[in-house]
């Protein structure tokens, strides 16, 4: 229940802007068991202006110091687990989920605006969703 009512406001507060839920891969990949399947990354794959507090100021290839690329979300719950550590974001400044939501501005400040605005029960709830992925 919680990480259905999660789900929901992962959608209104638009995260599935940049963090798209699903792809279909194409049908003519060079090995069949990746051809037309059905998948959940959570990304679009696309760089995006993060504003002034994840800004580097080191352009890098297309991308300016503000702009990043949309990380997959996809299995972020197991990062403790695979990893041992959950340090999230580009330079793994963020301690947990939480913080890297907060970090979020630029073209993101709105979503990030929507987690500020919740109530602690409806940020538990994100946040289990999150980590179901
Ligand atoms: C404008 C596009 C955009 C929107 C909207 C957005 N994100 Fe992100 N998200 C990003 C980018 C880009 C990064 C990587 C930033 C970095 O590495 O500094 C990121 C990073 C993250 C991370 C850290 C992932 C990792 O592996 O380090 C989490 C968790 C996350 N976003 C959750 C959310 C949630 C929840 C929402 C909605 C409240 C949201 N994002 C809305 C673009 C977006």
């Amino acid at each position: 229940m919680q990480v259905l009512k999660g789900k929901r406001l992962f959608y209104e507060a638009n995260c599935i802007g940049c963090h798209r839920p699903k792809f279909v891969t194409r049908r003519d990949s060079i090995s069949e068991e990746q051809s037309f399947q059905l998948i959940w990354p959570y990304t679009d794959l696309l760089l995006h202006d993060m504003g002034e507090g994840l800004a580097d100021d080191r352009p890098e290839g297309m991308a300016s110091g503000r702009e990043w690329r949309t990380p997959p979300l996809w299995g972020i719950g197991l990062t403790e687990m695979v990893s041992g550590h959950t340090l999230f974001l580009h330079d793994g400044r963020a301690r947990n989920l939480l913080e890297a939501i907060l970090w979020h501005g630029g073209e993101a400040e709105a979503a990030k605006q929507c987690v500020v605005d919740m109530t602690k029960e409806e940020r538990a709830a994100l946040l289990a969703f999150l980590n179901s992925l």
